[in-house]
């Protein structure tokens, strides 16, 4: 996989996942607008990959940040051909009629109405190209729930149905749209599923483990080879596809 020549946004970049697919995209020569709620992680690296690195922090729930944000990534890169959205937050497992508006809402905003957010400033330049990748990180929940992520899932399932609405409406303009849906992930997100006051490493051994046919919670770096895999040209026929990298957790 050759990135050189390519422009790219990730999102959440700062997490667990975002950190190892931005790298990713580094090592393979990409020019990369880092973008998240907080970059102190990422600013770390800037130094590494002079000129290839711009860590951008903005709330992408935030229309004008998102504005804000893509127009620095652009001006600072170029134009943009590859969008990877990691960005997301979870859900402590919480029964329907005890979960508070306030939540469902953030809920909403950030795993979905942020999709919608940057997709439309980054198109922008897309549709001028007649050419861009574009892939969101959903999740295996969508499709298999568990029980009190109410609302996650359903954010998650959205994200899903975003993604297949633009890659149908992009075909034309040869823009790809694909999904990741990661199953249980050793990430400091996969945590913050459990009830409220739950015992977190029990849980992930216990619940997310044994809920993964082949043995292993996913790692970033399987995610991100997915990531590196629908980004390249060799997915070039591939759009509105959803791969599942989630061990079997879905069957
Ligand atoms: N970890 C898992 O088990 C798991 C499983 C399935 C799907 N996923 C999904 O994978 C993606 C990555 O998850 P992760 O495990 O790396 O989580 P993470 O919490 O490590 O990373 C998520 C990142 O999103 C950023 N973010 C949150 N709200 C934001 C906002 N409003 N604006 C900008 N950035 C914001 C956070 O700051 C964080 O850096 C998420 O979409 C998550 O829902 C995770």
């Amino acid at each position: 996989m050759n990135f050189q020549n390519k422009n790219v946004v990730v999102t959440g970049a700062n997490g667990g996942m975002g950190q190892v697919i931005t790298k990713r995209f580094l090592e393979e020569g990409a020019k990369v607008a880092a973008l998240d709620l907080y970059v102190d992680e990422i600013e770390k690296w800037e130094n590494d990959y002079p000129d290839h690195l711009i860590a951008i922090s903005a709330n992408l729930t935030k229309e004008k940040e998102v504005k804000e944000a893509v127009g620095k990534a652009t001006d600072s890169l170029g134009h943009i051909s590859v969008l990877l959205n990691t960005l997301g937050i979870a859900q402590s497992a919480t029964p329907i009629d005890e979960v508070e508006f306030s939540d469902w809402d953030r809920l909403m905003a950030v795993n979905t109405t942020s999709l919608f957010l940057i997709s439309k400033e980054v198109v922008k330049g897309m549709k001028e190209q007649g050419a861009g990748v574009i892939t969101n990180v959903a999740s295996i929940a969508a499709e298999r729930p568990r029980p009190g992520l109410n609302a996650y899932v359903t954010s998650k399932g959205g994200a899903l149905a975003f993604t297949k609405a633009l890659a149908i409406e992009l075909a034309e303009y040869k823009i790809r749209v694909n999904a990741i849906n990661p199953g249980p992930s050793d990430t400091s997100m996969l945590g913050k599923f459990s009830p409220e006051g739950g015992d977190v490493d029990q849980v992930k051994e216990d619940t997310f483990k044994k809920s993964v046919p082949l043995g292993e919670l996913v790692t970033p770096e399987d995610i991100a080879e997915a990531a590196m895999y629908l980004s390249s040209d060799g997915a070039r026929m591939v759009t509105g596809s959803v791969l599942n990298v989630d061990g079997g957790r879905g069957l």
